[in-house]
């Protein structure tokens, strides 16, 4: 009897310290090259962004530029309802040129750590590159707001940081002086293209995103049901000791 309670024990110290091995595993940050969508999925409440992103190719440029550059890079993400609470049309007024300019305003080509906001020297220069398209990075104690001149607003929340990318949640779509300031005079028109009357990528109110996400839950519930598993492993083995 003692030995059959011994080895018993000894079975469920095995299984104990294998689903403690195996709990680990799952926590640490995916493998592979930074992939902005899937941090941003990750998140929730980033689908418009994520849309545009990859209607623009942006992602595919900021996960390309991740891997390749070592300056690093910091992305300020508004949320669904920042797109939602644009005045309407906003969106479908830009041409194509013009989304891939106010999603790379969003953009700085360096890793921002929140220490670093408030030491930074104004104005920081985006992605979007020229002149009106850059914003500045004001800090009030631990608060810390994005100015671009025509909107203020403040950075919320970390989404992610590795050392090389830095995510953060904005509540206000980042406008750019150079696309949403008053008009300069001299400046004629010219850059601006065509509005395309056929394109039909940019119609932000019937897509969703939903075909990414779904393509990504598999992995998500994956993980999760790995999770159940080993739990339950640890159950079993927590009743019998
Ligand atoms: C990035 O993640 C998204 C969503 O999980 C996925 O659809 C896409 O294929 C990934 N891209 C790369 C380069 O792995
Ligand atoms: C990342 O960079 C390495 C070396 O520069 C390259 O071999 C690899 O294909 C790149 N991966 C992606 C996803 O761009
Ligand atoms: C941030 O902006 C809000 C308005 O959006 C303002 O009330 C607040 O004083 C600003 N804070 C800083 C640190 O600039
Ligand atoms: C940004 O900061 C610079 C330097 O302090 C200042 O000249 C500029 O007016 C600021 N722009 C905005 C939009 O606050």
């Amino acid at each position: 009897m003692a030995n059959y309670f011994q080895s018993l024990l000894l079975l469920t110290i095995i299984l104990y310290t294998t689903s403690m091995t195996l709990a680990q595993a799952p926590a640490p940050a995916p493998a592979g090259p930074t992939n902005i969508t899937k941090i941003l999925e990750k998140a929730g409440q980033f689908t418009t962004l994520m849309r545009l992103m990859k209607n623009t190719q942006l992602s595919d440029q900021i996960n390309t530029q991740l891997n390749n550059s070592n300056q690093g890079m910091t992305v300020f993400a508004p949320t669904d309802n920042a797109f939602s609470t644009l005045k309407a049309g906003t969106l479908n007024s830009l041409s194509d040129q013009q989304k891939v300019q106010l999603l790379q305003f969003h953009v700085l080509p360096i890793y921002l750590t929140t220490s670093q906001f408030q030491t930074v020297s104004n104005p920081l220069r985006t992605q979007a590159g020229d002149s009106g398209s850059q914003l500045n990075i004001t800090t009030s104690g631990n608060s810390v707001n994005i100015t671009t001149g025509v909107v203020d607003t403040p950075v919320s929340n970390t989404l992610y940081t590795d050392g090389t990318l830095a995510v953060y949640q904005v509540e206000k779509v980042l406008l750019p002086m150079s696309l949403f300031g008053p008009p300069s005079p001299a400046p004629a028109p010219g850059p601006l293209k065509k509005k395309k009357a056929g394109s039909d990528d940019d119609t932000p109110t019937t897509d969703d995103g939903s075909a990414s996400a779904d393509a990504s839950g598999g992995v998500v519930c994956g993980g999760h049901l790995h999770g159940i598993y080993v739990g339950v492993i640890g159950i079993i083995a927590a009743f019998y000791l």
